[in-house]
């Protein structure tokens, strides 16, 4: 069966930030594959994913890495698919060297950068959904119906 999103982590450490992008794409109903892929300890994995995404019927990839973060960027280089980098929440450097290794892509090639941690992860989420919404009825009205419900979520007044 194939599934339109992808979402590739660098480690499983990274899968507590990347699952809040699962978890998302769960509440909006799109489906999703996971694969651990590491550009610089597993560069074959990483190039046979990305070379084969298109015909394995992605549509959007999420990437999360951290550290030296060339995950995001390598696949990018290797598919024409939109790619949604997630700068993972580093301990040495609280993620702002992901951050800026995943930014600071080359004019030619981008990928679209989310926020350090768990609201990068969850936005990418969101984000992919809302890609695919643009030619997919079913998802944009599951998108629009989540917004609302948390826009309904919000209290107008504090309280406690
Ligand atoms: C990166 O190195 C991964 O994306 C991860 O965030 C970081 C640390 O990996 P581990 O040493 O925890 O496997 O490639």
């Amino acid at each position: 069966m194939t599934v339109p999103i992808a979402i590739i982590m660098g480690s499983n450490s990274d899968w507590p930030t990347m699952k809040h992008s699962a978890d998302v794409l769960d509440e909006l109903g799109v489906k999703y594959a996971t694969k651990i892929i590491s550009a610089h300890r597993t560069p074959d994995r990483l190039v046979n994913f990305a070379k084969n995404a298109q015909s394995d019927g992605y549509k959007v990839i999420i990437a999360g890495a951290g550290g030296a973060a060339h995950l995001p960027g390598m696949v990018a280089s290797m598919t024409h698919l939109p790619v949604l980098g997630v700068p993972i929440e580093s301990k040495a450097l609280s993620g702002m060297d992901s951050l800026l290794s995943i930014a600071q892509m080359p004019g030619g090639i981008p990928v679209g950068t989310l926020a350090i941690g768990k609201a990068g992860a969850k936005n990418a989420g969101i984000l992919s959904a809302s890609i695919l919404s643009v030619s997919d009825k079913e998802i944009e009205q599951s998108l629009v119906s989540w917004r609302k419900a948390q826009s309904n979520s919000v209290k107008e007044f504090p309280e406690g």
